[in-house]
């Protein structure tokens, strides 16, 4: 469906709009990690359940991110989630689901419907964080016995699904016995959420959310793998796969999946041959790009609102052109706010154990009252060229051999450094001037995290330091 289409489709169901009246502030639902679930959470589930069948909106945790969910078969209740974030309406959601018999609910043909190639994929990362793109304009095929609203889909021929592994998100899908259309629930290009709170800060009041289920923080830390599939119909070629957007499952896991499953490229062909192919590592489409499908191209994401970010990245002394040595990070970071408006700028560094262990500031304290045990107050003698002493403080990344530990802590420090409140006395302003982020190896999860890092910085050069 085309612009105007869409337009004239949510114009009809504004008008219908009749059902659920949701709180000025969205009520957070505890739960406990108990297992078997407890009554605290099964109240919880229950609550949020009712509200999702009213045709509210329920944020709740995945293992990825928290999602921003409402019933994926009601246009209606859809709606309301691109109403909440500000999402642009052509960009489509994923639809979250609980058991395979879901899934063959869905889609055209039903279980037959699902391309061979993704059947390995489902066994291995099902439940998890791997969204697949279903093709739903299958004319041969009977129809899917639930309809998803076009809403959710934007009016493409396809509908992406995924199976989390959060066992409250399962629960809450099984409760309610609804497929949720769910996208992180944050404002349109902020920094996804990983905690409750941090749904809290942008969807928390009067954006028509109904309920928080909160679960704690989530254990993946970005978003699921998007892979879509591609048929060999039109030119006779092999059908394959195409990640569209880096995610909790990596491109490693998933080309070992398929090849343990026989998929693999013969072992004489390149990418040609490849049966899954990586968006920018592999290929790349000009027409692609311009499409809201394409995770990030169109729209701005994960930006902080106060803050600026700068990739840095670390280069080994030994390996650096000697005669043109990179500057050092603590040189780096002054520089990065010598033109800054404020007499008492704040540098937020978000770097590798590692990194941060090889700096040697005069002094480390944990920074002032914070809870987070990941922050620390930094110390350096100031540089010579420099006029101010900026406050700097850091963030933890974890270590750079695990990128996984990087994955949980990304949207979580962004969100931290860009709201952190300035220590001068009367100024309520928030956030730091800068947040720098040291870069991390693109193998694994770091794939992932290098993209939304990217995505943070607004497509600025990285800055080296030796
Ligand atoms: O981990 C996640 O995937 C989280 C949690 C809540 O499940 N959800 C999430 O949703 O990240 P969202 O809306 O922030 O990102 C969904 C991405 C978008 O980039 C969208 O363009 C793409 O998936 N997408 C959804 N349906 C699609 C379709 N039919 N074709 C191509 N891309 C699609
Ligand atoms: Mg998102």
């Amino acid at each position: 469906m085309k612009g105007r289409g869409l337009q004239l489709l949510r114009n009809k169901i504004l008008r219908s709009m009749t059902t659920y009246t949701p709180p000025a502030q969205a009520v957070l639902l505890p739960t406990t990690s108990a297992s078997p679930l407890d009554e605290l959470t099964k109240s919880s589930l229950s609550q949020a359940s009712s509200i999702l069948q009213a045709g509210g909106l329920v944020a709740f945790p995945t293992e990825t991110v928290y999602g921003l969910g409402a019933s994926a078969l009601s246009s209606t209740a859809a709606l309301s989630i691109f109403e909440a974030k500000g999402r642009p309406s052509d960009n489509p959601l994923i639809v979250h689901i609980a058991t395979l018999d879901m899934l063959y609910d869905l889609i055209p043909g039903g279980k037959a419907g699902v391309p061979l190639l993704y059947e390995p994929l489902i066994k291995k990362f099902w439940p998890g964080p791997l969204s697949l793109i279903f093709p739903l304009d299958s004319s041969t095929s009977t129809p899917p016995t639930r309809l998803v609203s076009k809403v959710v889909t934007a009016g493409q021929p396809s509908v992406a699904i995924r199976m989390p592994s959060h066992p409250l998100a399962l629960a809450l899908i099984v409760e309610s016995n609804l497929p949720l259309a769910a996208p992180s629930a944050n404002l349109s290009s902020r920094p996804s959420p990983t905690t409750a709170e941090h749904v809290q800060s942008d969807l928390g009041e009067g954006r028509g959310l109904g309920a928080i289920l909160d679960g704690g923080p989530c254990l993946v830390g970005v978003e699921s793998t998007v892979v879509d599939f591609v048929s060999s119909k039109k030119d006779g070629g092999q059908d394959e796969l195409r990640v569209l957007r880096a995610g909790g499952v990596s491109a490693e896991d998933l080309e070992s999946c398929l090849k343990d499953a026989g998929f693999g490229a013969k072992s004489e062909e390149k990418v040609n041959g490849q049966r899954i192919k990586v968006y920018q590592r592999d290929f790349r489409e000009e027409e692609m790009e311009k499409k809201p499908t394409t995770p990030g191209m169109k729209y701005k994401h994960y930006a902080p609102t106060n803050s600026r970010v700068v990739l840095v990245r670390h280069v080994l002394a030994s390996t650096a052109n000697k005669s043109n040595l990179p500057p050092s990070l603590v040189d780096l970071l002054h520089a990065s706010v010598l033109s800054s408006a404020s007499d008492q700028p704040r540098v937020g560094l978000m770097l590798t154990t590692e990194t941060l262990s090889s700096l040697h500031p005069t002094s480390l304290t944990p920074f002032p009252t914070s809870s987070s045990t990941l922050s620390h107050l930094l110390t350096f003698p100031k540089p010579e060229f420099s006029p101010i002493s900026p406050t700097i403080i850091s963030y933890s990344l974890g270590s750079s051999a695990i990128p996984s530990e990087a994955a949980q802590r990304l949207f979580a420090g962004l969100r931290y450094f860009d709201s952190l409140p300035s220590e001068e006395d009367g100024a309520d302003e928030l956030g730091v001037d800068v947040i720098m982020v040291e870069c991390v190896e693109e193998t694994g999860v770091g794939l992932a995290v290098m993209e939304r890092a990217r995505k943070a910085a607004g497509g600025m050069q990285e800055l080296e330091f030796s």
